[in-house]
């Protein structure tokens, strides 16, 4: 509940901003009080007579508005609140917001406020993944702001990609986390994601599929839960999330060091698609062909990080989740792996080539517990890890 709380909400110009108007339903409906700035562009896209009708409150959109001015001037609105949300956040204004600029109100009141700031950017995906947004991106976190999405999925502009603003549920609980009240405040939670590099030689290495989408997107789920998140990634295609604490490392014996010493903490979830073996001795030098033959590589086996997590006798995390990506008998493989590995919960997927999952936008799990196993509908990734990043909260919530 928001009970008490409020929330200066500032719309930028986007088609996402249909989706503050739901927004701002869900937080009327929590309690909590709403005063609504729209941008020029963002009036471009949602009226201010529905965001009042649906605040309120009165709209403020004006810099120089002398009547706002006199009523509360801008300075005093930028403090009102106990959070400024932006959402949607655009390429642009974010762009003003890192460089400081005050151009307009939203600007003028994002750089005068001394209250945390939650944005929940929305773009075009080459937008959202160009250099500058990036850098801006990396700015802003680096002051403090804290950011929500954006997901990948289908644009309205017809392409496909990460840009897509979050939903106004998960704005919801990235707004409760900032203030303190997100089920897993207070929790420490590990991810492994991605797929492991092991090297050759110097310029080879053996990989996998992985795309790390899924694991991302868990780490992004927990974080809006209120988790402190510390994410261990190898090579991923896509990039890591925001707000939370990205260790990037390649190998598997990299990723057990970087495990350890994020130790200890509540849960700890491996999605990472670990290389089970390592060449014995990868060479210093470049292998070059030769009249001898082939070369020979042998393997070694690499250790297991969610076993040697699952059987620690001292610091365990209290929930250990791992995951089973099978081709074949789903179900009792996963089953088999969760008794053998000592895990609380193993999350099988099936990653056939036909199933599109592995590197894909959707997933479809069986959440297999000491309670037995929970088949999920096929769903987006994100929804995989909402749904499942809750289940540890409550799960959290329960230990003692
Ligand atoms: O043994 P398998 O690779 O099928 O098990 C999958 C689960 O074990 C995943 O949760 C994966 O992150 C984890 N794993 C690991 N270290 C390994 C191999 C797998 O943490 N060396």
């Amino acid at each position: 509940m928001l009970a008490g709380k409020h929330i200066l909400l500032i719309i930028g110009g986007g088609i996402a901003a249909y989706k503050s108007l739901e927004l701002i339903r869900l937080l009327r409906t929590a309690g909590a009080q709403v005063t609504p700035v729209l941008t020029k562009a963002g009036s471009e896209f949602v009226t201010p007579l529905s965001i009042s009708a649906l605040a309120g409150s009165k709209v403020y959109s004006d810099l120089f508005d002398l009547g706002d001015e006199a009523e509360m001037g801008h300075i005093q609105l930028s403090r009102v609140a106990d959070l400024v949300v932006v959402a949607p956040v655009t390429a642009d204004l974010m762009a003003k917001m890192a460089s400081g600029l005050a151009s307009d109100l939203a600007s003028t009141l994002l750089l005068a406020t001394d209250t945390p700031v939650l944005m929940a950017p929305a773009m075009n995906v080459r937008m959202w993944e160009h250099a500058a947004t990036q850098r801006n991106l990396a700015t802003l976190q680096g002051d403090g702001i804290a950011v929500v999405g954006p997901n990948a999925g289908d644009m309205a502009c017809g392409e496909y990609g990460p840009g897509r603003m979050a939903e106004p549920a998960e704005i919801m609980a990235a707004i409760d986390a900032q203030l303190g009240q997100g089920p897993l405040t207070g929790k420490r939670v590990l991810i492994t994601s991605g797929p492991t590099h092991e090297p050759i030689d110097p310029v080879r290495y053996i990989a996998n599929r992985s795309s790390g989408a899924q694991g991302t997107a868990i780490a992004t789920a927990l974080a809006a839960l209120g988790a402190e998140v510390v994410f261990v990634t190898g090579p991923a295609d896509v990039p890591p999330p925001s707000g939370v604490h990205v260790i990037r490392v390649e190998t598997a014996h990299q990723m057990l060091d970087a495990v350890q010493a994020a130790l200890p903490c509540d849960a700890a979830v491996f999605a990472a698609a670990v290389a089970d073996w390592r060449v014995a001795s990868a060479s210093d030098s470049k292998l070059k062909k030769t009249k001898d033959g082939l070369p020979a590589l042998t393997f070694a086996e690499n250790p297991d990080i969610l076993h040697t997590v699952a059987q620690m006798t001292k610091g365990r995390p209290a929930l250990v989740v791992g995951f089973a990506a099978e081709t074949d008998d789903v179900l009792a493989n996963a089953t088999a792996k969760r008794a053998r590995k000592g895990c609380d919960w193993i999350v099988a997927n099936d990653v056939s080539p036909e199933t599109g999952i592995m590197g894909g936008a959707e997933n479809a799990v069986t959440l297999i517990s000491d309670s037995g196993s929970e088949s999920w509908p096929r769903m987006g990734k994100d929804a995989v890890a909402a749904q499942l990043a809750q289940r540890i909260a409550d799960a959290l919530g329960r230990a003692p």
